[in-house]
């Protein structure tokens, strides 16, 4: 299989894991930094060029695609599906994952867990919003942060109000939580590959932090899901349309509650900790598919002979 893997950095350790993993398997892989494609968008002619250079025949593709650059990595991802380079996360799942106001509304929709969230725009309404929610301590976090920044604890209601009134301040968009006390600083990330979860890790949160997340300072260890669990982010993931996932739940009393679905989850923090191979996972279900797809492709009517009659 002719892989490429879309990364803005060769150096990180997920990018090379995965290189390494596809080298491993004899499959022919490069890296394309995202920021380096440009495209050409004509009817029937999608073209796209490479640092001078033409791009085709590629047969899959990888999408590493960071926060800071999702509109313009998504688009070159939407331009190698239109040019029939097969993705495990299509442009339009990591639109919908990214969003986590969508992303809430869509998982809820299919009846998965999650922290009771709301939403409002206008100050008038601030009051009856945080009525809807419930009592304090609130969790407030900006719609589009990561690695835990914008993800604030606030221990009274009137804390809950200055924090958002501090966010419309700024324009930002922001959702406001019931904080899950008794997951006491840790969460699950579960990591999903091809509808499986092939990795499982429990994070705990530093000293006086209620946030898990490793770039926080949060330490992680292997751990075994309850059945209930690997339903849920097996659902989740399903739900986003994505089939390498990193999905965040918390254990609560009412069951695992889905807080996000990470569209380029990484890997040194999974791997490190249980010692699996996820690139390998990952590689092998993308090969998986492509080979899958080219069957297909052999098989049907359009590319079949036609006797003579
Ligand atoms: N509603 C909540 N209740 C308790 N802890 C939470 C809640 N929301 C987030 N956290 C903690 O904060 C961390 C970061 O929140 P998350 O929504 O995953 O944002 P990010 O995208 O920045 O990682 C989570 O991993 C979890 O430990
Ligand atoms: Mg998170």
């Amino acid at each position: 299989m002719k892989l490429a893997i879309l990364s803005r950095n060769t150096a990180l350790y997920s990018t090379q894991r995965l290189v390494d993993a596809a080298r491993e398997r004899g499959h022919s892989v490069r890296v394309l930094d995202p920021l380096r494609c440009y495209l050409r968008i004509a009817p029937n002619a999608f073209e796209m060029h490479y640092k001078g250079r033409v791009l085709s025949g590629l047969d899959a593709v990888i999408p590493r695609i960071g926060t800071s650059v999702t509109f313009y990595g998504t688009a070159v991802l939407r331009q190698l599906e239109m040019m029939d380079c097969f993705t495990p996360n299509p442009s339009d799942a990591i639109l919908r994952s990214r969003d986590k106001l969508r992303a809430h509304q869509m998982l809820a929709a299919q009846g998965l867990g999650l922290p009771t969230t709301v939403v409002g725009d206008n100050p008038d309404d601030t009051d009856d919003l945080m009525t809807m929610l419930g009592k304090a301590p609130h969790v407030i976090k900006l719609n589009e942060g990561t690695q835990g920044n914008g993800v604030i604890l606030a221990e009274s209601a009137s804390a809950s109000r200055s924090v958002i009134e501090a966010f419309r301040g700024l324009y930002a968009n922001f959702l406001v939580q019931e904080f899950i006390g008794e997951a006491k600083g840790a969460d699950l990330r579960c990591f999903v590959v091809g509808g499986k979860v092939v990795a499982a890790m429990r994070r705990k949160a530093k000293k006086g932090e209620f946030r898990s997340n490793l770039h926080r300072g949060g330490t992680a260890a292997a751990v075994s899901l309850t059945k209930a669990e690997t339903e849920t982010a097996i659902r989740a993931a399903k739900v986003m349309g994505l089939n390498v996932a990193g999905v965040d739940l918390l254990r609560s009393r009412r069951g695992p509650l889905v807080l996000e679905v990470n569209s380029s989850p990484g890997l040194e923090g999974i791997e490190g900790a249980t010692g699996l191979d996820v690139a390998g996972a990952i590689v092998d279900y993308v090969a998986y598919r492509h080979a899958r797809r080219k069957r297909a492709q052999a098989n049907s009517p359009v590319n079949k002979r036609v006797k003579p009659a």
